[in-house]
């Protein structure tokens, strides 16, 4: 653990990583979802479920063509299974910020939801919006939670009402401009109040370079390559600490996990997560691409499609140990 203090930002580094190694779609009752969504009236009109169809996927319609990913069941279940990771590498923690009895909290781009489901079962007091560009989640969800449709990269209405927390997971290849997305999320929260982001650096690695020349890796730098040239964010990971300092928060804590792809280390626990990495992963890598190499490279499907076989039939092979990077980035908005 590392601690410095620049000015008046106190940061604790904690490094885990050893060096080796639906929404209810009726939406018939607005009312029900409070004043918040007087502003987002977008998301109520049926157009926003007028999805785009593509290669064989589903994709969103508000925002048509921001997020590149589909939004469709099989996206859906890839998402699941990144939660319960995410859940496996914090020891079934939803987060790490030292959050007292929060009242008002966000989950920004919740996906399936999942996350902010869960926060509500653990925080029955707090009331809990979870906010994305497809209204995936479940219909059935706890009472205290909420979903709305809305974009996060546009202006908020939040800072007249805002939040204890303020959670973000997995955003990799979402946002192109994430500064300026911590700076909103500094000013929609109370003082003393925290922001949490949890996010990869998804360039693969393998601490043996025994990636190197495979499909694999070819799949990656094909891929987030593209992405990067779109202009999207791809490895937020390591960059939060920065943004997190920029937008002002102040007792900020960095923790870096490694995440093994496949089952190849000895270690037990990062064998299982090293299993359920290749689970998600295998279920993304034609989803992960359609998109960004049709529509900005010109790639056709069939192109995708072999591009994506062979990175998984590489995922599968245990003499390639691939790595990846998990952050977890938190800091609190000064009390004064
Ligand atoms: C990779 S998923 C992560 C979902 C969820 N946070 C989780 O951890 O499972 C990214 C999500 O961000 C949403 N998204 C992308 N850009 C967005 C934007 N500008 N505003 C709101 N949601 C966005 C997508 O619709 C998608 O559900």
């Amino acid at each position: 653990m590392a601690e410095t203090t620049a000015q008046d930002q106190t940061i604790i580094t904690t490094n885990h990583a050893p060096a080796n190694v639906e929404v209810d779609t009726s939406y018939e009752d607005d009312s029900s979802y409070g004043d918040e969504l007087s502003s987002y009236t977008a998301s109520l009109t049926s157009s926003v479920l007028e999805y785009r169809h593509e290669n064989g996927r589903r994709y969103h319609k508000y925002r048509d063509g921001s997020y590149l990913l589909p939004n469709d069941e099989s996206e859906s279940d890839r998402l699941d299974m990144l939660h319960e990771l995410c859940l496996m590498v914090l020891h079934r923690k939803l987060y790490l910020a030292p959050i007292k009895h929060p009242q008002r909290v966000i989950d920004l781009a919740t996906g399936t939801g999942l996350w902010a489901i869960d926060f509500a079962d653990e925080h029955p007091e707090a009331q809990v919006i979870g906010c994305d560009l497809s209204p995936i989640q479940p219909s059935l969800v706890p009472p205290n939670v909420k979903f709305l449709v809305d974009d996060i990269e546009s202006e908020w209405a939040y800072e007249k009402d805002p939040f204890d927390f303020v959670h973000a997971r997995y955003l990799a290849g979402s946002i192109k401009d994430f500064g300026r997305l911590v700076k909103q999320c500094y000013r929609s929260v109370k003082p003393g109040g925290w922001v949490e982001f949890q996010d990869f650096d998804p360039y693969p690695a393998s601490l043996d370079g025994s990636l190197h020349g495979t499909g694999l890796e070819r799949y990656h730098n094909e891929v987030y390559g593209a992405f990067e040239e779109a202009g999207y964010e791809v490895r937020p990971g390591p960059k939060l600490e920065q943004w997190f300092k920029d937008a002002g928060f102040v007792n900020i804590h960095v923790e870096k996990f490694i995440l093994p792809y496949g089952i190849w280390p000895k270690d037990k626990h990062l064998k299982t997560l090293g299993a359920w990495s290749q689970a998600q992963a295998e279920a993304g890598y034609e989803a992960g691409a359609l998109a960004i190499l049709t529509r900005y490279k010109n790639w056709t499907k069939e192109e995708v499609i072999a591009l994506a076989s062979q990175a998984r039939a590489d995922a599968r092979r245990r003499d390639l140990h691939m790595i990846y990077y998990f952050y977890i980035v938190y800091g609190q908005r000064p009390e004064h």
